[in-house]
């Protein structure tokens, strides 16, 4: 772990790389608390997708230079995201348009698994990219779908997940953290228990968990992992790791003539040369950060320097979700509704993501309120997300999102905008 005083003198300085922070694509100010629907872009990220991106050859190949320089490009892209998730190869890591597509595409290569007798969990804690691949493609095979339901507190209720799995389960879906809640499950032990009891792969949806904290495949033994570039700092693409004994049991969609091995095999046409470019900034950004927050630690492979990097935004992020629990518990409304921890001693399960509500207000009408009054871009909605829709069964609620550009001043600004429209 980084030390503190390095951690706390250098990141509030990185708001800089973000030029949307300040000012939004029209040049115009306001405060942006969304980052859980898609993070400001850094500009390392702008900067590779006209410079990098733009002198790729579109066909990557063998012989011709530039087809070539674009094949070297394309693996070097793919080794990033293996050691920033800490895959054991470039093999490992697919592709794709989205997450969603990822997962979809996931479930229709995994679907001869799928079958009348056998059974897949997916929980209630997920967004439903990681529901709906496996409730459709599932029950479409036979499949039985069920549900893992979440506590009164909303946390995943993992003595009902442990009941729900048996040795028929094939599958069982889990998320890293929730985009409504902010809630961070235990990844690796929780798929230990699950390995433990039954042959099911695990599939994760670490969208929402990437930009927070460390995330190691093999740490926490999962099958399969997907997340978004979007949601760390990057282009919008979806990046899926494979756990490469998974190969004989996976058939994703193929035209003929494309490769029958990972990771080609998940690809469909050509690759998205400037997303990857992109991405490649953005994670390049990850690794400055990783370096700068440990200084005295001699070149350090990119592997270490990922997790230094968000293992720093982690701690710092936990300072943030501090402060704002400390302000929301000075809010004396009976008006006011909050989901998910609050307790600042598990403050470390959970990321800068808050879920609220205000009583009288719909959720539309509140996100509007914050824009009228303060500039102030929050969320509203169901955020494809099964707590919202299944669990609560409502239409929508408000999220205030954070990321390690934000600062105590950014919360600040959301409580003074909140109070104001408490009070009138
Ligand atoms: C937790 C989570 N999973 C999956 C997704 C879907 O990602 P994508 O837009 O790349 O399909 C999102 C998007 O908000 C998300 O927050």
């Amino acid at each position: 772990m980084p030390d503190p005083d390095i951690i706390f003198g250098l990141i509030p300085r990185l708001r800089g790389r973000f030029p949307g922070f300040v000012a939004d694509c029209r040049g115009e100010k306001r405060l942006y608390l969304n980052s859980g629907a898609g993070s400001l872009t850094v500009d390392s990220c702008l900067r590779a997708l006209n410079n990098e991106g733009a002198g790729l050859n579109p066909m990557p190949g063998q012989l011709i230079p530039p087809e070539n320089q674009t094949l070297q490009f394309q693996q070097q892209v793919r080794q990033l995201v293996a050691d920033f998730l800490g895959a054991g190869s470039h093999e490992e890591i697919s592709f794709h348009f989205s997450t969603t597509a990822a997962l979809f595409n996931l479930a229709f290569a995994l679907r001869s698994l799928f079958k009348p007798g056998k059974n897949l969990l997916v929980t209630d804690l997920d967004h439903f990219a990681n529901i709906s691949p496996w409730e459709t493609v599932g029950s479409s095979q036979g499949a039985e779908i069920r549900r893992v339901r979440l506590t009164g507190d909303l946390s995943l209720d993992v003595p009902d997940l442990l009941k729900k799995l048996d040795h028929n389960t094939v599958l069982v879906a889990l998320t890293g953290a929730s985009n409504v809640l902010g809630t961070i499950l235990p990844l690796a032990s929780l798929v230990s228990d699950i390995k433990q009891k039954s042959p099911a792969l695990v599939v994760v949806d670490a969208v929402h968990l990437a930009p927070h904290a460390p995330v190691d495949v093999r740490e926490i033994g999962c099958d399969f992992l997907a997340f978004s570039g979007y949601k760390i700092f990057g282009p919008m693409i979806g990046l899926l790791y494979s756990r490469p004994e998974t190969r004989d049991r996976i058939s994703p969609y193929r035209v003929e003539t494309n490769k029958e091995y990972p990771p080609f095999c998940w690809e469909q046409g050509m690759l998205p040369n400037l997303q990857l470019a992109g991405l490649k900034g953005a994670l390049e950004y990850l690794l400055e950060l990783g370096r700068a927050a440990s200084p005295g630690d001699s070149s350090p492979s990119a592997r270490k320097t990922f997790r230094l990097a968000l293992e720093a935004i982690k701690r710092y992020e936990l300072s943030l979700t501090l402060y704002f629990l400390e302000r929301l518990k000075k809010i004396d409304s009976p008006r006011l509704k909050f989901y998910g921890i609050d307790n600042p001693g598990r403050a470390t399960a959970r990321t800068p993501t808050f879920a609220l509500e205000i009583a009288g207000l719909n959720p539309s009408e509140l996100k509007k309120l914050f824009w009228e009054r303060g500039r102030v871009v929050i969320a509203d909605g169901n955020h494809y997300s099964a707590v919202v829709v299944r669990h609560l069964q409502k239409s929508g609620l408000n999220r205030v999102s954070l990321a390690h550009y934000d600062g105590p001043d950014s919360i600040d600004l959301f409580f003074d905008c909140l109070d104001s429209i408490i009070s009138h």
